[in-house]
């Protein structure tokens, strides 16, 4: 008889290797790799090595940074999904993502189980868990490290010298970091007292406001339906576009945050985050949609914004709902075409510039020049008319 195949999510780490030697030695698995490439800059040679030499029977690597920003990170900066206020949801686009990947290979490999590094005390194991039980839940899911004795890092290491598994010789790191093109969030360590200010060494993509350029730099950032596509008029692909705004933004210490969180599964968190592209393209397409937007679509954006948010950060990514006002966010992005120009300094983002062919800003009416065409006298009868009810109101309780 065949062994029973499972399907794991790996990443080169401590965690994902162990689990592919506790696949085989406890359940005589065939362990098939995949590892997603999102933009971590690891190297995928060595990383496919390293899971054959641990044991893995076969790994496939894939290059899904194009599909992640189109599909993923894209329709984010449509929705504005920023969680409470400050997190670009690097980790949280990704999961959905990686879960596909693992399901359609499963498929390929008539693999009965996939498998993921996730603890279960976290948000990544619902988005996995619910991402792969909405695309194929024949799927059995195991994430070992939600059932295992071995829990300590300490323990991790010694099993993995026990068993042979290649462990690299870096220097430890003391955080737990998720890294991709998108962001970076790090957490643990001195980061879990949440009165400590995060070490220098924490940051990874971003100059703090010390070390940032001492010189502001201008940035002219266009948009074509939606989608950015020029910087200073250059025409770039997203991927590139996304590269040089985390190289620009980094430079200028733009994008980083250090907030405490509500995990789905009900505790709070302190986590540090780094998304300098992310916090860009969200801001400047923010403004945009200030001069292109009619009020009342702005307001109600807004609105949906939230619940599309939160349905992303607790896992829903392949729900009914979840399509629905992706669709909704779409059917803007139609007008959303021009140019803003923006002010990069020591940690700030500034707007100082904005131009489209779809602008509703009207000179003619805004002006206080001489140029004015509003009839100011229409605005009394406004006034009498938006104040009524309040103003019978008011008569009412002064007749009482
Ligand atoms: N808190 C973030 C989320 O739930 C990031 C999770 C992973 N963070 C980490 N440092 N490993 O999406």
């Amino acid at each position: 008889m065949s062994k029973k195949k499972v399907v794991l999510a790996y990443s080169g780490g401590l965690d994902t290797s162990v689990i592919i030697k506790w696949f085989i030695m406890r359940y005589q698995y065939e362990v098939i790799a995949v590892y997603a490439d999102l933009g971590q800059c690891r190297d995928a040679e060595k990383i496919k090595e390293k899971a054959l030499k641990t044991g893995a029977s076969k790994v496939y690597v894939q290059d899904v940074r194009d599909e992640f920003l189109d599909n993923y990170c894209l329709p984010a900066v449509w929705a504005h999904a920023v969680y409470e206020d400050n997190y670009y949801l690097s980790a949280a686009l990704s999961r959905p993502l990686i879960s596909k990947a693992l399901v359609d290979i499963a498929k390929a490999e008539s693999a009965h189980v996939i498998a993921h590094g996730s603890t279960g005390k976290g948000n990544d194991q619902v988005r996995f868990d619910v991402s792969i039980m909405a695309l194929a839940p024949e799927i059995e899911i195991v994430a070992p490290l939600r059932r295992w004795e071995v829990n300590s890092r300490a323990q991790e290491i010694e099993f993995a010298r026990e068993h042979n598994i290649p462990l690299e010789i870096t220097k430890e790191n003391p955080y737990s970091l998720d890294y991709n093109i998108w962001g970076a969030c790090i957490e643990c360590g001195i980061l879990e007292d949440p009165w400590q200010e995060a070490p220098k060494d924490v940051y990874q993509l971003t100059a703090s406001t010390e070390t940032a350029k001492a010189e502001p730099e201008y940035v002219e950032l266009s948009f074509t339906k939606g989608r950015p596509t020029r910087i200073n008029g250059k025409e770039l692909s997203l991927l590139e576009l996304v590269e040089e705004l985390n190289r620009l933004g980094g430079e200028h210490g733009i994008g980083r945050s250090d907030m405490v969180e509500n995990r789905l599964v009900g505790i709070k968190t302190r986590e540090i985050y780094e998304a300098p592209a992310a916090y860009i393209l969200h801001f400047a397409h923010a403004q945009l949609e200030k001069m292109v937007l009619d009020k009342e679509s702005l307001h109600f954006r807004q609105v949906l914004s939230h619940k599309y948010t939160e349905m992303v950060y607790n896992g829903l990514w392949f729900s009914p709902l979840k399509d629905a006002l992706d669709a909704f966010f779409a059917k803007f992005q139609l007008q959303m075409t021009g140019t803003i120009r923006l002010k990069l300094h020591k940690g700030n983002c500034m707007v100082v510039g904005r131009k489209s062919e779809n602008s509703l800003y009207n000179y003619s009416l805004a002006t206080y020049d001489e140029a004015d065409a509003f009839n100011h006298k229409d605005g009394e009868s406004f006034c009498k008319i938006w104040g009524l009810p309040l103003k019978v109101m008011a008569q009412n309780k002064s007749q009482k």
